[in-house]
């Protein structure tokens, strides 16, 4: 899937608070759950850090972005999204390892993130990265499908 013509032409910009507004269509498309504006507008700036992902030169139009968080060695993946239409080509693998890239350029020893227990593609891409699963939160999220609950599981990397 990756390394094909489209992510080699990856470009990547920070995030500011004007980026927001247009970030808010792949943040719906990509969740049954997503953040507000407010709470993706919370997550820029401070403690955090966050690019897009464009494969125009004019940079127009986002494919997709990643939100981290940095505090003391240790740095979180707070959100990853690739537009629906842009998935399975590689890109979120590439959102990855500038995030990954980020986090130990600031100073991360150790990476996390949670992970809806039924995501199994994003699952797969972690451990491809070389996360492992070190707890699970029963009943975390409130399910996809909109009735009931879901697990959330936690998994870690060193760097
Ligand atoms: C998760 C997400 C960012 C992955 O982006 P993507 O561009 O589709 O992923 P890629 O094409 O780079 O694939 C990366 C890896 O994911 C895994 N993967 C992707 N699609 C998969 C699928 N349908 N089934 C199983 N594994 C899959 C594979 O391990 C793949 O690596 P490979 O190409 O070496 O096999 C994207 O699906 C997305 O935006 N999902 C909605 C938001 C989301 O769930 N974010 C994660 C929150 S924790």
């Amino acid at each position: 899937m990756t390394n094909n013509s489209k992510t080699k032409k990856a470009l990547f910009t920070d995030i500011n608070k004007s980026d927001v507004g247009d970030l808010m269509s792949i943040e719906l498309a990509c969740h049954s759950h997503p953040w507000s504006e407010k709470t993706f507008s919370s997550c820029i700036g401070g403690r955090y850090f966050g690019e897009q992902l464009f494969l125009d030169e004019k940079k127009q139009s986002a494919t997709g972005f990643y939100i981290g968080e940095y505090v003391v060695g240790e740095a979180t993946l707070m959100d990853i999204c690739v537009a629906p239409a842009e998935q399975g080509q590689g890109f979120g693998k590439v959102l990855l390892n500038q995030f990954l890239a980020q986090a130990k350029k600031l100073g991360a020893q150790k990476i996390f993130l949670e992970v809806r227990a039924k995501n199994i593609s994003a699952q797969m891409m972690y451990m491809n990265a070389g996360f492992i699963e070190i707890d699970r939160r029963t009943g975390y999220y409130p399910s996809s499908s909109g009735f009931g609950y879901e697990d959330a599981i936690v998994m870690s990397l060193k760097c």
